[in-house]
């Protein structure tokens, strides 16, 4: 069955979602764009709890934020119990967020990054996996509440 992704920017992140849109959509991997459209200045944590309330709905998998630097749509996110957001710079961070943290939100910056490393990233995170075990014990005390 395909991984369902779902995707949403700020203004700041519109050009690198469209770039990851376009190379990860495929059999494997169906995505849904929650926007923004185009490059109107908007406001980022709308579209932060938007993705967080599709997953936290069972209607997607893993989501994919972007806005300028990551770091308020990574912040927003993670106000949502139940949302491990993990913002990340390299190929390594991402997989650790999937295989240790049980990430299910990956947040880039795209004025932080450029689209080759920005696509390595994402696709280290999507093809990791959970490794579950000792890191239960951990992720269990995240959530406050
Ligand atoms: C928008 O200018 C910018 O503040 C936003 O994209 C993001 O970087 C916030 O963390």
């Amino acid at each position: 069955m395909a991984l369902r992704l779902v995707m949403a920017s700020d203004h700041g992140g519109f050009a690198l979602k469209e770039d990851l849109k376009k190379a990860l959509e495929s059999a494997d991997v169906l995505i849904t764009d929650l926007g923004v459209p185009n490059e109107s200045s908007v406001d980022y944590p709308d579209l932060a709890h938007a993705l967080c309330e599709t997953i936290l709905d069972g209607n997607a998998d893993l989501g994919l934020l972007v806005c300028g630097t990551g770091i308020g749509m990574s912040m927003a996110a993670n106000r949502h119990p139940g949302i491990r957001a993990a913002l990340c710079t390299d190929p390594y961070m991402s997989r650790m967020a999937r295989e240790h943290n049980d990430a299910n939100i990956l947040c880039l910056g795209g004025r932080v990054i450029g689209p080759s490393l920005a696509l390595d990233i994402a696709r280290e995170f999507l093809d990791g996996s959970y490794e579950g075990g000792r890191h239960t014990r951990r992720i269990d005390k995240i959530d406050l509440r």
